[in-house]
């Protein structure tokens, strides 16, 4: 069994913060940022925490769609930069909504989202659920090292969610996990334990970029192309991919790898940075709201990052 999406959500914080901004933070400029990752701004929070953007983008979601809480039957978020580890953010997302569905939340850093759809479309099969809402947020700036220019000035702030209700344009999706922290690494604090002995790394996020690059452009041209020879499709077939906005010269390399013409990618990372598990449910949105899907265009989502750990999956719309 599987879902259709019927509502898409996003919320981000009003806060803009620009390259100029942030090159009185760190050494970096403009034009640095602009050429090598495709960034002009993006939404830093000053008062909301992470459920609270999940909130935010939750009941945006449910309103488009006409839903009210009680005609969901489970919430599944994902988030690296919750501000509690229990209550789980989606157990947040679900008191502030005023909801009474079991809820849970998974970790699979930036490719998350397509990770909740699996999870969700593993659900509707278990269960006799009719529909379930899914939101990845994040509010990466709390775990960014602020002295580290390669990581603060790519990161930002926001939340994206959707509602699946049983039906079947869930497709097919393809994921894959290789594990380690020697690419990507966001460690918690060890505590204070008096009997433990190690010593305690930097809390926030560590990353190979270069490494992490190389990792992604190949990750996401596999996977799509994995998709495609299992489905028996080719680009002409795809109205759009909506890729993780991690870079845009990741994106560039994989369309160019893909020959996918520049108008069927969707790309708004210049206004809101990398949100990790809140980028693809952002941009969804954004191509909902501006008009671009109809019912029956075939998409696909594609994400990698943390884990390492990347994913994509064909949906129908
Ligand atoms: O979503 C999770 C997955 N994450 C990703 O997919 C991120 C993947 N990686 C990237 O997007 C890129 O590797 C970065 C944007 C992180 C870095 O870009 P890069 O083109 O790989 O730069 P680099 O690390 O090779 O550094 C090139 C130069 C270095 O200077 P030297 O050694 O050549 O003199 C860096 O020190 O750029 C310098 N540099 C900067 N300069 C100005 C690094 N960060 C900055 C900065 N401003 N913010």
């Amino acid at each position: 069994m599987s879902f259709r999406i019927i509502g898409t959500g996003m919320y981000v914080p009003s806060r803009v913060v620009t390259n100029d901004d942030l090159a009185q933070i760190v050494e970096t400029n403009d034009e640095w940022i602009t050429k090598r990752v495709g960034i002009k701004e993006r939404r830093i929070s000053e008062t909301e925490f992470t459920s609270d953007m999940g909130y935010e983008a939750a009941k945006a979601a449910l309103d488009s769609c006409g839903c009210g809480v009680e005609d969901i039957d489970l919430i599944l978020s994902a988030t690296v930069s919750g501000e509690t580890v229990s209550p789980s953010t989606a157990c947040m997302i679900q008191n502030k909504l005023g909801a009474v569905c079991p809820a849970l939340e998974i970790n699979a850093a930036c490719s998350a989202f397509i990770f909740l759809l699996e999870t969700a479309a593993a659900y509707f099969a278990l269960r006799n659920y009719k529909k379930i809402l899914v939101v990845g947020c994040e509010r990466i700036s709390g775990i960014l090292d602020w002295t580290d220019r390669g990581t603060c000035v790519i990161f930002g702030d926001g939340a994206g969610a959707a509602v699946l209700e049983r039906g079947d344009g869930y497709l097919d999706a393809v994921y894959n996990v290789k594990g380690g922290d020697d690419v990507i690494k966001i460690p918690h604090g060890i505590g204070c334990s008096p009997f433990f002995k190690r010593e305690q790394d930097s809390p926030y996020i560590h990353m190979q970029g270069q490494e992490t690059f190389q990792y992604a452009v190949t990750a996401l041209c596999d996977d799509v192309n994995t998709l495609l020879e299992r489905n028996n499709l080719t680009m002409e077939d795809i109205a759009y991919i909506i890729p993780h906005q991690a870079n845009k010269r990741i994106v560039d390399f994989a369309r160019k790898r893909l020959h996918m013409p520049e108008e069927k990618m969707a790309v708004n990372i210049e206004k809101y940075g990398n949100t990790s598990s809140a980028s693809i449910p952002i941009a969804l949105d954004e191509l909902v709201k501006d008009g671009k899907l109809k019912r029956g265009d075939k998409i696909i989502l594609c994400a990698f990052g943390g884990g390492l750990a990347d994913a994509a999956c064909l949906i129908e719309w």
